[in-house]
């Protein structure tokens, strides 16, 4: 439910980014402003800097920037709503809820508030019944056999689950818990034959609380404790309106700050895994927890980091089950990396057998890209066997084929040609083939546009006819591009002092868009600044304007930069537009400015056409103006980039 507007604007009044940067990384001034090593990304030397007479903070490293909201946004991992929460509780600022809403949206909030506070009282019940009796006797000695010790078993809040039919049902209705809410979290089961008599889902049982990213149980995994081999050794919390178990990952409340901090995610199966890791000393890892990996889990990992490294078992058989994961991190644009276990081993066996160095060492040594690992995977022995090859390749470029950046996708191309052997040629014409069928299962219609183009040509990004179809017609692509350019990199600076947002508007204040869109994404532009904000590309997410939020996002997806060279093509790195911001953003002033003085000079020479011979002279005199007006700017833009007239 949302929270009333009072509250929000509460919370703006009172906060001070020192204050709330303070709680994460200790602060230093230096000047006017106040300095750290940069939460969001590892550095040693700080260049993360917060400016109190702003209300700011900014990285130098990696260009994360906002307001004290966006702040906790970011290095929680949580939207506004949540933050404004999270302030509010910091400052001791009473949360309003808004009551204007919906009835029915009402009642959602409130039950979803319900089964937090159920589970969050079932946790708390589970943990505390370690400390004696059959909890300590059985849960907190088993835990103790695992290598588990106190300051573990407390961040990951793990508990038993007493064996009876009714513990946590009679404990939980005598603190006023009703029946239904109980069933509703999935802590409780109806009995079959005798309805609303209930009882105990868990007994019995070492509990693992799943939390969500704010570190509220949402769920529990039970182990088992006996040899019965007539009951699953895990069982689970069933879905409820809050546990959503391909949402989630287990341990990412846990595991978020350090995977922000290494820019480095490892992925393993389960419960036990992320745990020992953790007692290994590696702490940025989550496991997917039984089911093969989602969207939305790809998505949960993004938000903290691109690099993620998948840590299989040592057997092949869970190997091959599994390579779809890859492949969906790669659609996801992510990088991936695998390590494989020795065999008979997982991630929790070997991370207690081989100690903190040793398991350290282990990844390091262990890691490879995704192409090397499925290289190793299908070509044991492919040097001898011409149909293992031929399965090698096939994986090889189904997974590149994956990947959603075309300079990356070369790249990797290249690299594969080299380790298999074959000419990059032949393996390039593989990956065309498979793009191409990919595309054909998507979107078939598409399909049939670029079946015409040319292998090489469908492996570039972007071709010119699919940038027009995005921009209607009349619309000017140098309008599209300026906008791009302030929403990826307006904070970022383009000299020493000043920003990009501050030269371009500069550059264009006396130009008016002519693209309704691309004019009030300016306008919006503009008033952030007005407010004192530095608005980074999620400042235009929140605008409630489908068709601008589109834009927006179509804008900031990864990037359409195809090298300059791309004719070479085997000189694939040339710089990035990002590499050069005031090279970027001269160049797309000047080509806006160029665009215009066409387009004027269009518009005059229909006017010439119609004049009457006394005007003749004077609109003469303009289009002379004019042209050497854009011939000077079109040999400015010559000097930054070689254009084509
Ligand atoms: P294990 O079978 O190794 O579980 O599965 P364990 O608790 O470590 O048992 P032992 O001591 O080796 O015999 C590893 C992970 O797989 C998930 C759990 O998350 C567990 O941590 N798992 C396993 C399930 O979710 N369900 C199962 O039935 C089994
Ligand atoms: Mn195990």
């Amino acid at each position: 439910m949302a929270i009333s507007n009072q509250t929000t604007d509460k919370v703006r009044e009172q906060v001070d980014i020192e204050e709330v940067v303070n709680d994460y990384v200790p602060l230093k001034r230096k000047g006017q402003n106040l300095w750290a090593c940069c939460p969001f990304h590892q550095e040693t030397t700080p260049s993360f800097s917060v400016s109190p007479a702003k209300q700011i903070y900014k990285c130098f490293g990696c260009g994360k920037a906002g307001d004290p909201i966006q702040f906790i946004m970011d290095i929680e991992g949580v939207g506004f709503t949540e933050a404004i929460r999270h302030l509010a509780k910091k400052y001791g600022i009473e949360v309003e809820e808004e009551n204007s809403l919906d009835p029915a949206d009402i009642q959602e909030y409130n039950e979803k508030e319900s089964l937090y506070i159920a589970l969050n009282y079932a946790k708390d019940f589970f943990h505390k019944n370690l400390e004696s009796g059959e909890g300590a006797s059985i849960g907190l000695s088993y835990f103790k056999e695992r290598g588990f010790d106190p300051a573990t078993i407390e961040k990951f809040e793990l508990g038993y689950s007493l064996d009876g039919w009714d513990h946590l049902l009679n404990k939980a209705k005598g603190a006023g818990f009703e029946e239904s809410n109980l069933l509703k979290a999935g802590l409780i089961l109806e009995r079959e034959n005798k309805p609303g008599n209930f009882y105990d889902r868990f007994r019995g049982r070492v509990m693992f609380p799943i939390h969500n990213l704010s570190g509220k149980a949402i769920a529990f995994g039970a182990r088992i404790m006996t040899q019965d081999k007539k009951q699953p050794k895990y069982i689970n919390s069933p879905e409820t309106v809050i546990y959503h178990k391909s949402d989630v990952l287990y341990g990412i409340y846990q595991a978020k700050q350090s995977i922000r901090q290494t820019d480095k995610c490892y992925l393993v199966e389960g419960y036990t895994d992320v745990i020992s890791m953790h007692l290994a000393g590696v702490e940025n890892v989550v496991a997917s927890s039984g089911t093969s990996l989602t969207e939305s889990q790809i998505k949960l990992i993004k938000r903290f980091t691109d690099q993620v490294t998948v840590l299989y078992d040592g057997d092949d058989a869970g190997i091959n089950a599994s390579l779809r994961g890859i492949d969906m991190l790669l659609e996801g644009g992510l990088n991936v990396k695998a390590v494989v276990f020795p065999p008979n081993e997982d991630p929790d066996s070997f991370a207690r057998k081989s100690g903190k160095e040793g398991f350290r060492k282990f990844l390091e040594k262990e890691e490879k890209d995704f192409i090397h690992f499925k290289i190793d995977l299908f070509a044991k022995d492919a040097a001898e066997d011409p149909i293992k090859k031929a399965e090698a390749i096939r994986q090889v470029v189904l997974s590149i084929s994956k990947v959603p950046d075309p300079i990356i996708r070369s790249v990797y191309a290249k690299e594969s040609a080299r380790l298999l052997g074959m000419e990059e040629d032949i393996l390039l014409t593989e990956l065309n083939r498979q793009l191409l069928k990919n595309q054909q299962k998507s979107k078939p219609s598409k399909f049939q546009k670029e079946a015409d183009s040319s292998p090489i040509e469908a492996l570039l990004p972007g071709s010119p006819e699919e940038e027009n179809i995005k921009i209607q017609p009349r619309s000017f692509k140098e309008e599209r591009e300026l906008i791009r350019i302030l929403i990826n990199y307006g904070f970022e600076m383009v000299s020493e002092e000043m920003h990009v947002c501050e030269y371009l508007l500069e550059e264009i204040k006396d130009l008016n868009f002519s693209t309704p869109i691309y004019q009030e994404l300016l306008g919006h532009y503009k008033n952030a600044l007005r407010q004192g904000l530095l608005p980074k590309f999620d400042y235009f997410l929140k605008i409630q304007n489908t068709k601008i939020k589109q834009e927006v996002i179509d804008m900031i997806a990864p990037t359409r930069e195809v090298s300059k060279n791309w004719e070479t093509k085997h000189q694939i790195f040339s710089k990035r537009e990002s590499d050069d911001l005031s090279e970027t953003t001269y160049k797309a002033s000047l080509k806006l400015k160029s665009a215009y003085l066409k387009r004027m000079r269009d518009e005059l020479e229909e006017k010439i056409k119609l004049a009457k011979e006394d005007e003749i002279d004077a609109l003469l005199t303009m289009h002379m103006e004019l042209t050497q007006l854009k011939s000077q700017i079109d040999r400015e833009l010559g000097n930054v980039v070689p254009s084509k007239n």
